[in-house]
């Protein structure tokens, strides 16, 4: 709990937080074996919401998989992790949130993701996002850097090394994914303010 209150802290006062080894070790290898596993499956990402949505790869080039709790039973130990994550931002960070949505993601070489807000036009229901990296050998020269805009106009740049999680305010956090040189592979989402049946229609 020492440790949580310290990350709340500091995505409080800079509106994102940088955690690495963020699951223990079981949770993780968990995650990555089941993240190769639906690897065939994986679809091409979109943007906006609903009825905006469309197909863009010059602004984003992942490829996605949307999770489902009740289905991805084999996840169970991040299930977890969610929940408690919810409960301590609700209760140290004064929030409501009451669901989330996440996916798997994979930046293939030549992939990335323009500068952008998680919030779209139509839809604000996104408070958190949560990206947990999953690339057991990153190293510097594979590309595929999360570059975090800050108010003061610098940036930072996170490596996206296995384990590692980044939470930040989705509607005030301007990021992009700079482009990557080697398959990237990140476990992505959003906490809500409302639960919302609106995974499946995003991408
Ligand atoms: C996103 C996103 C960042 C990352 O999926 O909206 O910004 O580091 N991802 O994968
Ligand atoms: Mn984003």
């Amino acid at each position: 709990m020492d440790l949580w209150l310290s990350w709340m802290d500091e995505l409080a006062d800079q509106d994102y937080v940088i955690i690495d080894k963020f699951f223990d070790g079981d949770t993780y290898e968990k995650v990555r074996a089941e993240f190769q596993a639906k690897l065939p499956h994986f679809s091409q990402a979109r943007i906006g919401a609903l009825a905006q949505k469309s197909l863009h790869t010059e602004i984003r080039g992942d490829q996605t998989y949307w999770l489902d709790r009740k289905r991805d039973t084999a996840l169970q130990p991040f299930w977890e992790v969610v929940d408690e994550s919810i409960y301590v931002l609700n209760r140290y960070c004064f929030l409501s949130l009451s669901g989330y949505e996440f996916h798997f993601a994979n930046y293939p070489p030549g992939g990335h993701y323009d500068k952008h807000l998680d919030q779209f036009q139509g839809r604000n229901n996104r408070m958190i996002s949560m990206i947990i990296y999953l690339n057991d050998d990153w190293q510097k020269g594979d590309g595929g850097e999360l570059e975090i805009f800050v108010a003061d106009g610098s940036s930072v740049i996170v490596e996206p090394i296995g384990g590692r999680c980044v939470m930040f305010k989705s509607a005030v956090v301007p990021h992009a994914v700079r482009k990557s040189f080697k398959d990237r592979y990140s476990l992505t989402g959003w906490l809500l303010y409302q639960p919302a049946e609106l995974g499946k229609f995003l991408g």
